[in-house]
């Protein structure tokens, strides 16, 4: 686009008000030059009239006397006046009978056109010209005597004068003209000057401002528009300086910002990257926005493949994981510790934790969705490693306190079997054998059987069972017991408890031996409570909040206590502190619990009493959960 020419508002200014006072001056000079010019041209026709007019006057009784000196000296008398170039008088037929300049001409018939028309019955003024070419009128008045035509009276009047005097007024007004325009230029430069330099100014100080130079003022000299004009800028420029302080304040204060939020950004990228568990996070269209080198590391893929991908697509081969991710999404509430595996592209499998948190915002609002993956090959390893060496220590206990317990009952087997043959003729001997070597062979059956018990996997055949009825049924059995020794029994369960999924053999076995223990552990002397509890889990309970998830079955007594010292043996197979306990009653409980997929712990107050505490699933199909459970407790609470 072309730019155009810079014209300044001054010249546009002058331009324009001497366009206007030109054609104004040439308008005005035009109507008063045409009044003037008519009004001369009227006046030299009125006098020539006058002129013709008084020579007809003075001439009618000459002529009507034929009296033609009177007639020659009045064409004279005329002659003499102003502007007058010649007089004549014509008779009727027209032709001249007194001629002030040519007398020659007296007695001939003028037939040029002007002379023609001059014989008019009406006075006529015509144009015409002299016989050097000078302009003339001709003024043709005819003389009447009774209405009747008798001759006409001619006067060639000389318009020299008339156009000089024309021509004069035409100057005068040029002279008028040219002043009032050299005036108005001048008035105008004057007023273009006063508008244009303020104007200029202003100009001058918006392209400074333009330019970014704003300590522009612009002194408001004027009361007028300009004036306010000046005041407005002013107004502006101290407007704009505010405004430009504050941007650099916000500015400053957005480049610390931007230095503090790059630093934590590098802080994050750096933390993100030395992290050893995977990171992952999705945004809330469940897109993956952020996977750490140990993600990929985990998932095989790359943070460039995974990012900006739905999820779905992203972990399409980890459905396990999908459904974690998602939940945590949809519900916004985190997952804490799932264990899965992770199948992978091109690589085996990977057993990893998972843990989801929902990410939110300062003011708290969603953003998605953030999951650690934690690799579990090293745990799991440990886990194997351990359980190898706890295997073989376990071996190693059970078959000491094997050793132990079948050694008593098997030297006084072995005693009297060595002294049978020589003293079977006693009698005394012979009732001894008998009460001794079936009970100690008695002892090793139960042994036996209980390590059978221990040894053999669980066939449990699970169906609802309603626990309050195994308890009733496990108390009965020790009734006697517990009336001898004045025992205090409590029962708390709510009523109608719903039944729970189990094996009620392999259960009433496991109450029986809490309910046995906790007897024995109750001082011989009498007295003491025992109290059987079912509930559902609270908060405090650490099984992930209330819930009718579990059922929990608590044996608690007011007996002796376990020693803290004693605590990491009590599940072991052997362990007892009772003379005549074989030290299998736990291990046995412990395990039929855990076929159930539930868990044992204890609490226990050395002097005060213990409670033994079952957690049993009281859906089906929630072992997995519980496995977790316990994974997560493990190592806090002894078991
Ligand atoms: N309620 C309890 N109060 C105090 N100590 C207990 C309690 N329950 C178990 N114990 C301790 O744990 C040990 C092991 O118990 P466990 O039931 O396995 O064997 P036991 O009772 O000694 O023998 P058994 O059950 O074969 O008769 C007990 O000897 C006892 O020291
Ligand atoms: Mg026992």
């Amino acid at each position: 686009m072309r730019r155009p020419v810079f014209v300044s508002l001054r010249t546009k200014l002058i331009a324009g008000t001497l366009l206007i006072v030109a054609v104004l001056m040439a308008a005005v000079t035009a109507v008063v030059e045409h009044r003037q010019r008519t009004t001369i041209i009227e006046e030299v026709h009125r006098r020539g009239n006058a002129l013709a007019e008084g020579l007809a006057g003075v001439s009618v009784g000459a002529l009507l006397l034929y009296n033609f000196t009177a007639l020659e000296q009045n064409v004279v008398r005329f002659d003499l006046e102003t502007d007058v170039v010649s007089a004549m008088i014509l008779d009727r037929f027209g032709q001249v009978i007194a001629h002030s300049r040519a007398p020659s001409a007296v007695g001939s018939t003028p037939s040029d056109v002007v002379s023609l028309r001059a014989l008019s019955e009406a006075p006529l003024f015509q144009e015409t010209a002299g016989p050097h070419g000078e302009p003339l009128y001709d003024i043709a008045v005819p003389i009447l005597v009774e209405g009747a035509r008798w001759g006409t009276v001619r006067i060639a009047l000389s318009r020299q004068r008339m156009d000089a005097e024309i021509s004069r007024t035409r100057r005068e007004l040029a002279g008028v003209a040219v002043v009032a325009l050299v005036l108005g230029s001048l008035a105008t430069a004057v007023v273009a000057r006063r508008i244009s330099r303020p104007v200029r100014q202003l100009a001058d100080g918006v392209a400074a401002i333009a330019r970014g130079e704003l300590e522009q003022r612009i002194e408001p000299r004027r009361s007028d528009e300009l004036g306010r004009l000046a005041l407005a800028f002013n107004e502006m420029a101290a407007q704009l300086r505010q405004q430009r302080a504050d941007l650099e304040v916000a500015d400053a204060a957005l480049r610390q910002r931007f230095a503090e939020l790059s630093d934590l950004k590098s802080y994050t990228d750096h933390i993100l990257r030395s992290l050893v568990s995977g990171l992952v996070t999705l945004d809330l269209d469940g897109r993956v926005v952020t996977v750490n080198p140990a993600a990929e590391l985990l998932t095989g893929c790359t943070a460039t493949a995974l990012a900006g991908r739905p999820a779905n697509e992203a972990f399409h081969y980890a459905p396990e994981l999908l459904d974690v991710l998602h939940e945590t999404l949809r519900t916004r509430v985190g997952v804490s510790q799932v264990s899965l595996v992770l199948p992978r592209r091109d690589r085996p499998p990977v057993p990893i934790e998972v843990i989801t948190t929902p990410l939110r915002g300062a003011e708290g609002q969603a953003l998605g969705v953030m999951a650690i993956l934690r690799d579990l090959t090293p745990v799991r390893q440990l886990e194997e490693q351990l359980r190898r060496s706890d295997r073989l220590a376990a071996l190693g206990t059970l078959a000491a306190g094997l050793a132990h317990e079948i050694k008593n009952p098997l030297t006084s087997i072995m005693t009297f079997s060595r002294h049978v043959a020589r003293r079977f003729d006693d009698e005394r001997f012979r009732q001894r054998f008998q009460s001794v070597v079936p009970r100690e062979l008695e002892r090793i059956n139960a042994i036996v059987d209980g390590l059978l018990r221990l040894a053999r996997p669980a066939r449990l055949v699970l169906a609802p069972v309603h626990l309050p009825p195994l308890i009733e049924q496990a108390l009965e059995l020790y009734a006697p017991q517990i009336e001898a020794r004045r025992i205090g029994v409590r029962r708390e369960w709510p009523v109608g408890i719903s039944p729970i999924p189990g094996d009620a053999e392999h259960l009433y076995q496991a109450i029986l031996n809490l309910v046995a223990n906790a007897l024995d552990a109750m001082e011989e002397g009498g007295g003491g409570t025992l109290t059987v509890r079912l509930r559902w889990p609270q908060e405090s309970d650490g099984f992930g909040g209330a819930s009718h998830d579990r059922l929990l079955l608590e044996v608690m007594d007011t007996g002796a206590g376990i020693k803290p010292e004693e605590t990491p043996d009590v599940f072991n197979p052997f362990f007892t502190t009772k003379s005549g306990g074989t030290g299998l009653g736990l291990a046995i409980a412990h395990k039929i619990v855990e076929d159930h997929g539930g868990t044992v712990t204890f609490r226990s107050s050395p002097g005060q009493g213990t409670v033994f505490t079952v957690a049993l699933p009281a859906r089906a199909g929630r072992r997995a959960d519980l496995t977790t459970v316990v994974q997560r407790r493990s190592g806090t609470q002894a078991q």
